[in-house]
């Protein structure tokens, strides 16, 4: 979880609806898990219940998502999930978490599972409404075409009157270019009575959700709705809109990052996870992948082209260009990875140097050790992993072979070229070598012998 509410509020329940099959998604994995920024989009809209302190979450599924909900538990660990059976409507979706509704006190904003753009600051707009006396409110946008939107009809004093469907609209009402997102909120005094009103007498036959606007005018309640941007209510049905929304999630992300003080040369060319953290002073230059769980201090510099993963980087390190780091390692402070090198599951204590064409896996390096070029943690054995540790000040001669499991202790120095498969003792040397033989004027001979034999080939055509 990372948006830790800092003040919980314990009137807010958000109902998440997430039933849908999302068949346009061409997909074996249910719409929601499909991800914007290394996070499931179900994930981003509970992240935003958390981030306004909602306490009560409830998430409606549809059969066999058994998926979806580990995502939920995870992403909101009191939250309840439902399982609607037949997907009959919207308003039959939020009455499937009728015994949580029962129960709460206050207000429910209803969410989509597949609109993961949505902004802490337009969700607020609408649950102000609400805190304000709105017994319904509705989080509008203008949209540049309203093809297949509900539209709000709005009165003479401003009040919201009704959402009509796109398929039950009349020609007047089809040219309001108001619609509804989706995003509604809800007093919750009045809201069951009102859901059980709502019938399917309609062009679909099925429960709306927006009918409960009208049925609440209808009793003299107050309908009210508040207009946020286009972007911020995309929803997600097939993979060209899911790499849409990624596109303006990593815009955002970008924006982000450079307003919390880190330089990115190129942003168009860096990509975020959703989680990842940027310290202050911070240099990024072109072509940077960062997958989920990365963590990044202060004054690092990532030069180009690095893939990074479950991965932390402490202050003043410099990484890259062309390196990977994997799920587990752990680059300390003023360290130097660089080109070609993959580190994986690994601690590198302060100062270390790992300059190039290198595979650590699976070990422990000590402070200001250097690794030479070429050197390999040799940490599987087609059955285990095995750990090898490299002791503080330690010299790794390049081109060598660690067998892990393996120790080299502190100050110890490795001659380049060995293989090492036994423990070596601190400020000790170790080489490992075939002895070197010369045979004097043997290249010469070579050649010449192999000169005469093309030249009779040649002479023999
Ligand atoms: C809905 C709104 C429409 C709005 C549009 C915005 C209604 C009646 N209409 O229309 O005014 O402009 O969203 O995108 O609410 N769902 C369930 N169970 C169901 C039905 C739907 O969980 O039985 C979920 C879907 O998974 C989806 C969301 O509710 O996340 C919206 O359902 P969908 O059928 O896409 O509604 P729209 O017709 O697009
Ligand atoms: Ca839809």
């Amino acid at each position: 979880m990372e948006n830790v509410a800092s003040m919980t509020d314990s009137s807010l329940m958000i109902l998440v609806l997430a039933a849908g099959m999302g068949t346009r998604m061409k997909s074996k994995h249910p719409k929601v898990m499909h991800a914007i920024g290394s996070k499931p989009m179900v994930g981003h809209v509970l992240d935003l219940g958390n981030s306004l302190g909602a306490v009560n979450c409830s998430v409606v599924v549809g059969p066999d998502m058994e998926q979806v909900e580990s995502v939920v538990t995870s992403h909101f660990s009191s939250a309840q999930i439902f399982v609607q059976n037949d997907r009959l409507g919207t308003a039959h979706a939020v009455l499937s978490a009728k015994e949580a509704l029962k129960g709460h006190e206050g207000y429910v904003l209803v969410l989509y599972g597949d609109t993961p753009l949505l902004t802490k600051d337009a969700l607020n707009g609408l649950y102000s409404e609400l805190k304000n006396g709105a017994d319904v409110g509705v989080l509008g946008f203008n949209a540049e075409d309203p093809t297949g939107y509900g539209r709000l009809l709005v009165d003479d004093n401003g009040q919201l009157e009704a959402i009509r469907e796109q398929k039950d609209a009349n020609t007047e009402e089809l040219q309001v270019k108001i619609c509804n997102s989706g995003v509604m909120g809800f007093r919750t005094a009045h809201m069951l009575s009102l859901l059980e009103k709502v019938g399917n007498d309609n062009a679909n036959g099925e429960y709306y959700l927006t009918d409960v606007v009208e049925l609440a005018r209808q009793q003299g309640l107050k309908a009210v709705a508040t207009v946020c941007s286009e972007q911020d209510v995309l929803g997600v049905n097939d993979r060209v809109q899911l790499s849409e929304a990624e596109r303006i999630f990593q815009n955002r992300k970008r924006e982000d990052v450079q307003r919390n003080g880190a330089t990115l040369i190129a942003p168009e060319t860096v990509f975020f996870a959703a989680d990842t953290k940027i310290g202050q002073d911070v240099i990024i230059e072109p072509n940077v992948v960062f997958g989920p769980g990365v963590t990044v201090g202060d004054d690092v510099h990532i030069y180009s082209h690095c893939h990074f993963e479950g991965a932390v980087i402490e202050a003043h390190s410099k990484v890259g260009p062309f390196a990977r780091l994997r799920p587990g390692a752990e680059i300390g402070e003023g360290c130097k990875v660089g080109n070609f090198v993959e580190v994986k599951k690994a601690q590198v204590s302060k100062g270390a140097k790992i300059n190039h064409l290198t595979y650590i896996g699976d070990a422990e390096i000590g402070e200001e050790a250097n690794i030479g070029a070429g050197t390999i943690t040799c940490n599987y054995d087609g059955f285990n992993k095995n750990i090898t540790k490299i002791g503080a000040n330690c010299f790794v001669g390049s081109n060598s072979s660690l067998i892990a499991p393996v120790t080299l202790g502190d100050g110890s120095f490795i001659g380049s070229g060995s293989v090492i498969s036994e423990n070596v003792p601190a400020d000790a040397l170790a080489i490992t070598r075939a002895e070197k033989k010369v045979y004097e004027q043997w290249a010469a001979r070579f050649r010449r012998s192999q000169q005469r034999l093309k030249d009779k080939k040649a002479g023999l055509k």
